[in-house]
């Protein structure tokens, strides 16, 4: 068995860790040792710096600032969390990770590609996933399920300006790289959802004896 990287993208309310919980169901059957997690957080520290991320503020976070703490908290996580599991050989199945930040912070914030491409070879050396799962959905239904869950956290109180930006950006990522991009539509009821995930499990299984 081989170390096998997941994450599972999307905008708020794409249902990504209830179909993560479910994936990690379905390959535990299999036998398969998987670690769930998620970004920004996945580790004491690493949550904490989560919190200021997500807290609204009086004080402007400045969109460098911004970048800096998403990759502080990943440094931490890939250290203490990703990087042992994956190698021990486990399945690690990440809610969110570095598309969301060329996502949000480049789609949404507007800032430089090519500097989050710097911080991403600073923190993560080679790693980059082995899949990506985008699950995609229209700006307002996304928006209406964060609002039917309660207080808008910092990201969610953005204008639909910036989640349209942000799910432009996962779909141009996921056209540039097919082969590491699955795009599944998050707008259709759950088990048909669930129903494509099943669908992917053959090839997974495969990838985890790879
Ligand atoms: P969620 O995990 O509950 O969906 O929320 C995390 C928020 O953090 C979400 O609004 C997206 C945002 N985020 C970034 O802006 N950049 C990142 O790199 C990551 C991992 C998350």
């Amino acid at each position: 068995m081989s170390g096998l990287f997941i994450t599972l993208e999307g905008p708020e309310g794409a249902g990504k860790s209830t179909n993560r919980d479910y994936l990690a169901e379905r390959l535990r059957t299999h036998g398969v040792d998987c670690v769930l997690t998620r970004e920004p957080g996945g580790t004491p520290l690493a949550e904490r710096v989560r919190e200021l991320l997500l807290a609204p503020s009086d004080e402007t976070m400045a969109a460098d600032t911004e970048l800096l703490l998403v990759f502080a908290a990943r440094a931490q996580h890939l250290a203490q969390v990703i990087r042992p599991a994956l190698a021990r050989g486990a399945v690690v199945l990440c809610d969110r990770f570095t598309d969301a930040t060329y996502a949000y912070q480049g789609g949404g914030r507007g800032l430089d590609r090519a500097r989050i491409a710097q911080l991403e070879t600073f923190v993560q050396a080679d790693l980059r996933p082995d899949l990506t799962l985008v699950f995609d959905l229209p700006v307002e239904i996304g928006l209406s399920r964060a609002a039917a869950r309660g207080r808008l956290d910092r990201f969610e109180q953005e204008a639909a300006t910036f989640f349209e930006a942000v799910r432009r950006t996962y779909l141009q990522r996921a056209a540039a790289e097919p082969g590491r991009y699955r795009i599944l539509d998050a707008a259709q009821p759950l088990d048909q959802v669930q129903a494509a995930l099943d669908a992917l499990l053959p090839d997974l299984l495969e990838g985890c004896r790879g």
